[in-house]
Order: structure tokens, then C-alpha cells, then sequence
């Protein structure tokens, strides 16, 4: 879409995004306990470490997905094309984009008539994806949307009628807790209309041991991913958080599923974020950043059923350690 046409108090300004950072920053950390929105991790730092923790030895997800996508390719492509009317396709959280990447150019070899349109909330990335993806794959209709996912869902519906498929890949959904994430799939089912698809990622519970080394590989990819978001708060919001008085806590509770990510105070310490304001930690203090949600296969039906989709087809990597679902709005 030219951004022209945008009337310019509609466009997000660096400094409102700003705004909104502080803000969220401020209120978790005012909060008792302590927390950060995960969602923040991905600055062009982030992004950067992200993709290293992907290549790492212990991250399995992203390899597991990127199975179930190269060797499921036609079988995934037939169902999201369906009747073969013409639709959007629509990526919630895009990152680099490589595993649909498999699925954009299976679809344009079978001349699938669809438009790309990737939503991320990192600036760069959606910048990337806009440079980047025409020239790997000629003849490619895309058009990146840069904000939070229901913003650029509504603007996504206002510049086309058509049928949409939602992709949410990679376990995005994991990074709520499961209450929050029903809220989600709900409202994504009142953004879309029936018949309109969903192919959603979920990271399935395993060996515990297998999940909690995910989240806490020996390199130490994900303690520097954990500890780019102060080191952020310290570069946009001007903050002085020492990240060595810093250390990273990883969870995994194999009864509910849940994995998460802790910062852990190792002194009694004071951080000045921008003039205003100050935050105080006592030593052992926790910092709540990030729950990766693991789920059992029928939870993921049932999470479908119970907000307006029904369950259409489940694709698993060899080891059945993650699935990639279509839900079928109903
Ligand atoms: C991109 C949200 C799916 O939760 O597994 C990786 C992010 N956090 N290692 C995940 C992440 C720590 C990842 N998601």
C-alpha cells in the first residue's frame, strides 16, 4: 500500500512506539512481581540473536517446523488453497520468513493467485521481508505490514475482500499463557470470516530435559536474548541497568506445559530509566520475561473448538514433537 494515502496521525511515529515502549516498561517493572513483555525482545539486536538461537544445537522448534514445511510442502499448499479462489496470505509475526518461504514458492509454482502480506513488530524485519522477498521469489505479491497483529489484521481486511489464511507459525502462540492465548484465537476468529484458514504452529509437550536445554543452551544464546531487552531499555529509553548484575532462569513445569524465562537480581541494585524514574531490586529479586506454552495434541483441538474454528488437518515432524495445524474458520 503507498503510505501516502495514510493520513500521516495514522502512521506510527518513532516516538509514539517510544511512547508505548516507556509505558509498558514502567508498569512491569512498577508491578509485583517484576515483569517485561517478551514481545519487545525483538529489536534489530534481537532479531540478530534470535536467528542464532535457531541455529543453535538445543533450540528444536524452528527445526522441527522447517521439517514438517519441506517435506509436507504440496500437502500443506493443496489445503490452503482449497477451492483455489484468490486470497491473502497473511503472516502473524513474520521473522525471517524461511519457513514460509517453502510455502510462498510451492504456491507461486502452482500459480496460486494470493498476495503476501507479512506483519511484524520489528520495523526491520518487515523492511527486510519487503526488500528482500520479490527478488528470491520473482513474481511475489508482497506487501509487509509493520505494527501489533489485530492493528494490521484490520488494516490487512481494509485493503481486500478477499479469502485470508492466517499463518502463525513457530509457537508464537506459546509466548501466552494459555487462558490469554484462547483470548487470542478468539479475537483472531472475530478478524476473519467463515471458511477463511488458520495454519497455526504449536511447540507440543516432550522430555522435559529436552525443553528446559531449549531455553537454557550452553552457549548462552538465550541469557544474551533475555538480557537484550535491559541493554534495549538502556539504548532507547536511556537506562543504566548493568547487565552482569543480571542472571538467567529458565523454568519448565512439565504438568502444565509451561516454560518460562526468568531475570534473577544478583544485588541489591537501583536503575535510572530515562530522568524520571528509578527502579530498585533487592538482591534475588525476579524479573518475569517470557513463557514459552508447550501443549498436548488435544489441547490444540480443543483450543480450536473453543473459539470458532474447526480443526482440519495436523501435520507432525518424525519425532512428533511439534504440529502444525489447519483450523477452518466455522
Ligand atoms: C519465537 C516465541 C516461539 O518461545 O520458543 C526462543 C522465542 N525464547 N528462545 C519461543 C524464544 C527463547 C520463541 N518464539
Amino acid at each position: 500500500m503507498d503510505s501516502t494515502l495514510i493520513p500521516t496521525d495514522l502512521i506510527p511515529t518513532s516516538s509514539t512506539k517510544t511512547d508505548l515502549f516507556y509505558k509498558d516498561v514502567i508498569a512491569g517493572l512498577r508491578s509485583s512481581p517484576k515483569r517485561l513483555d517478551s514481545k519487545y525482545f525483538y529489536d534489530a539486536n534481537g532479531d540478530k540473536l534470535f536467528q542464532e538461537l535457531m541455529n543453535c544445537e538445543e533450540y528444536y522448534p524452528t527445526n522441527c517446523e522447517l521439517e514438517i514445511f519441506s517435506e509436507r510442502t504440496d500437502e500443506i499448499t493443496r489445503a490452503l488453497i482449497a477451492d483455489g479462489d484468490a486470497f491473502d496470505l497473511i503472516e502473524l509475526g513474520a521473522g525471517d520468513a524461511m519457513k514460509s518461504s517453502y510455502l510462498l514458492k510451492d504456491l507461486l509454482a502452482k500459480k496460486a493467485d494470493f498476495t503476501y502480506l507479512p506483519i511484524d513488530i520489528s520495523d526491520n524485519v518487515i523492511s527486510y521481508l519487503n526488500i528482500t522477498l520479490p527478488v528470491t521469489l520473482p513474481g511475489l505479491n508482497i506487501s509487509g505490514l509493520n505494527g501489533e497483529y489485530f492493528d494490521m489484521l484490520e488494516k490487512a481486511a481494509s485493503m481486500s475482500s478477499r479469502r485470508k489464511v492466517v499463518l502463525f507459525l513457530g509457537s508464537n502462540i506459546g509466548n501466552m499463557p494459555v487462558p490469554e492465548a484462547i483470548e487470542f484465537c478468539r479475537e483472531l476468529r472475530k478478524h476473519l470470516s467463515e471458511d477463511d484458514m488458520v495454519l497455526i504452529g504449536m511447540d507440543l509437550k516432550k522430555d522435559p530435559k529436552v525443553v528446559l536445554a531449549a531455553y537454557n543452551d550452553k552457549e548462552g544464546i538465550t541469557k544474551r536474548f533475555n538480557l537484550n531487552l535491559l541493554e534495549r531499555i538502556n539504548r532507547e529509553l536511556n537506562a543504566n541497568f548493568d547487565v552482569a548484575k543480571f542472571d538467567h532462569y529458565p523454568t519448565y513445569d512439565p504438568e502444565t506445559g509451561a516454560c518460562r524465562s526468568y531475570l534473577i537480581s544478583l544485588a541489591d541494585q537501583q536503575v535510572d530509566i530515562g530522568a524520571n524514574e528509578t527502579i530498585s531490586f533487592q538482591k534475588d529479586e525476579h524479573i518475569y520475561m517470557e513463557i514459552s506454552q508447550k501443549f498436548t495434541i488435544m489441547q490444540t483441538d480443543q483450543i480450536a473448538i473453543n473459539t470458532g474454528f474447526a480443526p482440519l488437518t495436523q501435520f507432525f515432524d518424525g519425532k512428533k514433537w511439534f504440529v502444525d495445524a489447519i483450523w477452518v474458520a466455522g
